[in-house]
């Protein structure tokens, strides 16, 4: 029997409740397969802040260290609570870039995914969507201007000013490069390169790396386009793309606008590797307005956790079968707040409804 020891960083906001449905996922899984999970809920983020006046706290780091993955929930306050911490203990600072910095995870696979069955929660009209919307965004995440260095001051004028700095160099371009044309590979061998080279330097160095690496992979075709144009063509015409490779502030951005395309954030879970450690996380925030209120959608949550099966475990069947069951419980007619207004037709249900349902479907299908 395989055992992984897993931590669970709850987070903030609906964190916990869409946690608890993720929880149930995975001990549904433990029962179905050869697996056994060690689940292991550790402090991270604001709540963490005020618990023990750390957002990333050494137990934390510990836990995490020791983890064969780690699972995360959504951090951060809302603007006036943000407040109440210092700047750079706040949970976005304090907590999730040093998280991603420890465990270098370079590479975040976020999946914007709608079968056509699925439309009519796409704002998006029916012919802009056709099939349904399948890409995959590719963001690095641990360089450019969310890393760099950055300053703050008042300059002889008495003028208050900031600087940031876009750093990236070679080695950091070449390996999401790498892993952006492994991905074309595996899909369509259709690869859009997101860039702004008519005006950062950045991005001609970064297109520079993407045609060398392009070499090693004759197979893939290549299409650059400038991120503004990207942005347009994500409403006009999704289905051009299938695999997306960007900077890290491009991606933070695209991969918004790829949970708007959808019809909720709800439907964006995200995979954080790095070439030795792991973690899963939905590609939203922590919803403070909502929480505690059981209406939030767990799918980006346990769409995080098939992410961890396939990637981390290896387990490809069961992680497409947890797919598979949230698929079919929104196709029997069932709907999140975030993805529908009430009406004629519409199934309302809230967050543990829709993670007993998964666990229900997921129940009837065979292990594989
Ligand atoms: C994301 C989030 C984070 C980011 C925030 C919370 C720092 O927006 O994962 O997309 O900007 O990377
Ligand atoms: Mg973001």
């Amino acid at each position: 029997m395989s055992k992984y020891k897993i931590a669970l960083l709850d987070g903030d906001g609906i964190g916990p409740e869409i946690m608890t449905e993720a929880v149930k996922v995975l001990r549904l899984v433990e029962q179905r397969n050869d697996v056994s999970f060690e689940l292991i809920h550790t402090p991270f983020g604001a709540s963490a802040y005020f618990e023990c006046g750390d957002p990333f706290p050494e137990q934390t780091k510990k836990v995490c260290d020791e983890a064969d993955a780690i699972l995360k929930g959504p951090i951060g306050l809302n603007h006036e609570d943000s407040k109440k911490i210092p700047v750079d203990m706040q949970p976005e600072r304090g907590a999730l870039l040093p998280l991603r910095r420890r465990y270098n995870t370079y590479a975040n696979f976020r999946p914007v995914y709608l079968p056509q069955g699925l439309a009519h929660f796409s704002p998006l009209k029916k012919e802009i969507i056709g099939d349904g919307i399948d890409i995959m965004i590719i963001r690095e995440l641990v360089g450019g201007l969310y890393f760099g260095n950055k300053e703050t001051g008042v300059n002889a004028d008495g003028i208050r000013y900031v600087k940031e700095t876009l750093e990236y160099d070679e080695v950091q371009i070449r390996r999401i490069a790498k892993v952006a044309f492994e991905t074309a590979m595996k899909r369509k061998k259709v690869l859009h390169n997101i860039h702004k080279s008519n005006v950062l330097k950045s991005s001609v160095l970064w297109n520079e790396i993407i045609e060398e690496t392009a070499k090693d992979y004759p197979e893939v075709k290549v299409i650059h386009i400038l991120v503004d144009a990207a942005a347009t063509y994500l409403c006009l015409n999704p289905g051009q793309f299938d695999v997306m490779v960007m900077e890290n502030m491009f991606g933070d951005i695209l991969s918004d606008q790829g949970g708007g395309i959808l019809g909720s954030l709800g439907l964006m879970p995200s995979a954080c590797l790095g070439d030795t450690k792991a973690y899963y996380e939905p590609s939203h925030g922590s919803a403070p307005d909502i929480a505690g209120k059981n209406i939030a959608n767990p799918y980006s949550m346990i769409g995080s956790v098939a992410m961890m099966l396939e990637m981390s475990f290896g387990m490809d069947t069961e992680a497409k079968n947890v797919w598979h069951a949230m698929q079919s419980v929104f196709a029997q007619g069932y709907s999140t707040p975030d993805l529908s207004k009430p009406g004629a037709g519409v199934k309302m249900i809230d967050t543990q409804s829709f993670g007993d349902l998964v666990v229900a479907e997921l129940g009837k299908l065979p292990v594989g």
